[in-house]
């Protein structure tokens, strides 16, 4: 029996990266899982994937931007899988043609920021206007959002996202109060640096090693980091966790701010 045997989960942005490794950690955990993005031959590649290990998938496309795609989805999932239990947002408006253009504030372009709450947050509210009905109806539920340590640390680049994000942890909190006794529970995971293949080829050794240098723990992180919490909290191990914001970030923003530099002091000075 896996850790979520028998439940019926919806994951966002599930075509490709980190979505995907969720949603493969919680079909091999024994969900069935609704592969839901605008990118549908991701979802579909996924799907397949994950049917051919054994497991129940469906994919289905779907435009966080758009109020009408997201009721589809979930009518969908109804009519396929007959319940929800689980709904993961993890979908992000993180394409380069949007994140390029997200930089310093006073160059910030009205679309640019409407573009990340249009996503990032009301993707994620509607999501779960939509779901908590049928999570009720279920007897309750699990609601994973997908935040970022950039939510709670200043940084020179990204505001809008790193804003819509923070709204993310609110609406997380907003979500776990309002429906805690209707036994639904909503919790955030907010990953640190997880490179896919693209973003990876897009940075320098360099620059790798200056972020690196601040993580505690010895390894880059990896999706299925994300996704063992993800199945986690999805799971009914986590069934009295709720409102919880919770890094999956190896510590990297949960130290001193000297933490590196007191490391390389240290290092020398034993040299
Ligand atoms: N990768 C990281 O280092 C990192 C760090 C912190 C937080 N996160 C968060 O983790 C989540 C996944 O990140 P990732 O790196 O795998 O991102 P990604 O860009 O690889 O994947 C995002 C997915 O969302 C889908 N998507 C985008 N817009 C959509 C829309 N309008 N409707 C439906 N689907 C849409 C994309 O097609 C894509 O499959 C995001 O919420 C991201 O903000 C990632």
């Amino acid at each position: 029996m896996g850790l979520v045997a028998g439940k019926i989960a919806i994951v966002t942005g599930a075509g490709a990266n980190i979505g995907e490794a969720c949603a493969k950690m919680l079909a091999a955990q024994g969900a069935s899982v609704v592969i839901a993005d605008i990118n549908v031959a991701g979802a579909h590649r996924v799907a397949d994937e994950i049917t051919a290990a054994g497991g129940r998938a469906l994919a289905h496309g779907v435009d966080l931007g758009d109020e009408g795609s997201i009721a589809a989805l979930i009518a969908a999932t109804i009519a396929h899988f007959g319940k929800l239990d689980v709904l993961h947002n993890n979908a992000a408006n993180t394409g380069a043609g949007q994140m390029n253009r997200d930089g310093a504030l006073t160059a910030m372009e009205q679309d640019v920021w409407d573009a990340a709450f249009a996503i990032n947050t009301r993707g994620t509210m509607l999501m779960t206007k939509h779901a908590v009905p049928h999570l009720i109806v279920a007897g309750g539920g699990s609601i994973i959002n997908t935040s970022s340590g950039v939510s709670l640390l200043g940084d020179v680049l990204n505001p809008a996202y790193s804003a819509s994000k923070a709204a993310v942890n609110a609406l997380t909190r907003n979500t776990a109060t309002q429906f805690g006794r209707q036994n639904v529970r909503c919790n955030a995971v907010l990953p640190g640096l997880v490179l896919s293949p693209v973003a990876r080829a897009q940075m320098t050794e360099a620059q790798l090693a200056m972020i690196q240098r601040h993580v505690l723990l010895p390894r880059e992180s990896v999706a299925n980091d994300i996704a063992g919490a993800v199945t986690w909290l999805a799971s009914d191990l986590a069934g009295f966790v709720t409102g919880q914001i919770i890094s999956v970030d190896g510590g990297i923003c949960h130290h001193q701010p000297h933490y590196a530099d007191m490391m390389d002091m240290f290092a020398a000075a034993q040299a």
